[in-house]
């Protein structure tokens, strides 16, 4: 029987990202459910959802009537819908909290009242960042760490708890209800597409306005960065393989590189020929982070396949082309 499945969040970078690869390789009925907040649907977009005929449902998640539009019964959801990022963070904080909250309890209590097989349910390393700056916990970093928030007043450290109460309501929703659960932790995705709010398309806009000196914030943290399409591979591994339920996986890679690398290489593809000053970076900011993927590789299968510089070569690419065309389209 095909399946049917839906992407809540599915207008989004990692979302559209996981329906374009379920769309080219399965034969399933796919929906997307979104409000659009990242923008109007593109051409990219409608020429992907034209293609392979993928139902769209527009409206606001956080509104319990908007669940009306959607089926009642789905084999497998995809729960990406969330207010993401630093700035978001730190200049909406309450925001962060009522929307991202409303999100995931407005889900669960949807399922309650239907037919659901398996939810997948995206959190953050931002949940442990705590745990490594308070109680210095190993690096590469494995999904069994004590979840942490150093600080619980700071803006920046809202996003974690919402992803915290939503690893522990859909683990635990899960287990009273009878459907089945799966958790995806994402470390530092990126790749086209992913909006302007990330580190590499704010290098890419900082290059082409040809900062002079360059400043290098956070020069010596480090990051693991994994290319969009690993990251896809890794959510549909642990969304459709067997014996997942009730797991915790880790997405990203270990190839853990400083800033210092990473802006550098960002300089030398832009064909950078001024001088880099050191800079302090953000408050709340993890010095390091790096993820072990034993677990993943091993029950799942996972392993990512594009290298940093070369995952940096195609986004660069592409933030450049878009910033001189405007627009893209899916063929
Ligand atoms: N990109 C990363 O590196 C990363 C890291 C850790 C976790 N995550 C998580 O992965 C998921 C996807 O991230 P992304 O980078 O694609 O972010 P994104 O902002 O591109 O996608 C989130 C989507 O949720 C939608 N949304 C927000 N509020 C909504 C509402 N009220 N109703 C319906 N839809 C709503 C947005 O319109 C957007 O399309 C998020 O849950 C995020 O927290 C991402």
């Amino acid at each position: 029987m095909r399946k049917n499945v839906l992407v809540l969040g599915g207008a989004g970078f990692i979302g559209l990202n996981i329906t374009q690869y379920l769309a080219e390789n399965r034969d399933y009925d796919l929906t997307i459910a979104d409000n659009f907040a990242r923008g109007k649907q593109d051409d990219y977009f409608t020429g992907l959802v034209n293609k392979y005929h993928i139902k769209v449902i527009e409206g606001d998640f956080t509104d319990t009537a908007t669940f009306k539009l959607l089926a009642s019964r789905y084999d497998q959801v995809y729960m990406l819908a969330s207010v993401v990022g630093v700035d978001n963070a730190n200049s909406i904080p309450h925001e962060i909290i009522r929307i991202n909250t409303a999100l995931i309890y407005n889900t669960l209590e949807w399922i309650r009242h239907s037919q659901i097989g398996k939810v997948l349910f995206t959190s953050t390393s931002e949940c442990y960042a705590g745990t490594i700056e308070a109680f210095g916990y190993i690096t590469p970093t494995p999904e069994e760490v004590p979840l942490c928030i150093q600080d619980i007043g700071h803006p920046r450290f809202t996003y974690a708890v919402t992803k915290m109460l939503g690893e522990s309501g859909f683990l635990n929703y899960a287990r009273v209800l009878g459907f089945e659960t799966t958790i995806v932790r994402y470390h530092n995705v990126y790749g086209p597409r992913m909006g302007f709010k990330h580190v590499i398309p704010h290098l890419v806009i900082r290059f082409r306005k040809k900062e002079e000196p360059f400043k290098v914030y956070g020069h010596d943290q480090t990051r693991a960065f994994c290319y969009i399409t690993d990251a896809v591979e890794g959510t549909v591994l642990a969304m459709e393989k067997p014996n997942t339920n009730g797991e915790i996986y880790h997405i990203g890679t270990q190839q853990e590189i400083s800033i210092d690398e990473l802006i550098r290489y960002t300089g030398k593809l832009m064909d950078f020929t001024g001088t880099f000053e050191n800079a302090p970076t953000y408050p709340g900011s993890v010095s390091r982070r790096c993820p072990d993927i034993t677990k993943a590789k091993k029950q799942l299968g996972y392993l990512p396949k594009v290298s940093w510089k070369e995952g940096l070569k195609e986004t660069i690419e592409w933030y450049n082309q878009y910033l001189e065309s405007g627009k893209l389209v899916y063929e």
